[in-house]
């Protein structure tokens, strides 16, 4: 179907608030065109302008896309370096861009160990778009979900230790609250490109009732058309929480 048509078809009453996304295949995706991976990785940056564009267009006020999980550090060296780099250059070549489309940037995850020029990079852009407010651009950067309930543990951990918390006031809200999420809505659409169905330790606990939406496509080819699709079919889906229909006000 034409982009148009799509996009007419989403009620934009009903859009999710936050949504998540797990970019895959650029690998793949370079391979099938007989070039290295981080080809792959290079024009993964278009999918993340198409995407980061027509979901801000939409209305979507959360936008986290998964750019470097703690696993990744395993790649090669030469990879590794290359997607670091990356992330600089893109940094500062789209921050006028974010700054002009009134976009926010966020980063979750442990950043002490990102290599100096791609943290620099990254606290220049949060700094330097910390006032608009159209959407909040949120990347996952040598993140994991088990590493961030670990870090929240360790929170109220020494807030037990300081007296400052009684053991038994910790309940969901208070481990919620050291997420590295605690300022945003849960994400209620996540989508993982390339086919594969998997969490892969993303947002473990902030995707507890996230829909689940899978699409064959490689990320690298990932256009507004596909996110326009993923919003479709999320609308489509009847959100019950546990209760049954008839319970459910629309
Ligand atoms: C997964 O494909 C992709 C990544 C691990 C990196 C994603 C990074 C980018 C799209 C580049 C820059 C991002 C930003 C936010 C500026 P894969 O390598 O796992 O593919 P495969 O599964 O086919 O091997």
């Amino acid at each position: 179907m034409e982009k148009k048509d799509l996009k007419s078809q989403i009620n934009t009453k009903k859009l999710p608030e936050h949504i998540a996304i797990i970019m895959d295949g650029n690998g793949r995706w370079a391979k099938e065109h007989g070039k290295p991976r981080v080809f792959g990785h290079r024009n993964g940056v278009t999918a993340v302008r198409e995407t980061t564009e027509a979901a801000a267009e939409l209305g979507v006020s959360y936008l986290t896309l998964y750019a470097f999980s703690t696993e990744n550090w395993s790649r090669p060296k030469m990879e590794v370096s290359a997607l670091m780099r990356l992330l600089v250059d893109t940094l500062v070549k789209e921050l006028d861009t974010l700054n002009k489309n009134n976009i926010r940037l966020k980063a979750i995850g442990d950043l002490s160990k990102l290599p100096d020029r791609t943290r620099k990079a990254l606290l220049d852009g949060i700094e330097n778009t910390k006032d608009n407010e159209r959407m909040t651009l949120v990347l996952a950067l040598n993140y994991s979900g088990k590493w961030d309930l670990a870090q929240a543990a360790q929170k109220l951990g020494e807030e037990v230790a300081a007296g400052r918390l009684a053991p038994e006031d910790i309940d969901q809200e208070a481990l919620a609250g050291q997420l590295s999420t605690k300022d945003m809505p849960d994400p209620e659409l996540l989508i993982r490109t390339s086919g594969e169905a998997r969490i892969s330790n993303f947002l473990l606990w902030q995707l507890a009732y996230a829909e689940l939406y899978f699409t064959p496509v490689f990320w690298p080819e990932f256009r507004k058309a596909h996110l326009y699709e993923a919003i479709i079919d999320y609308q489509n889906r009847e959100r019950r929480f546990g209760k049954i229909s008839e319970q459910l006000v629309s």
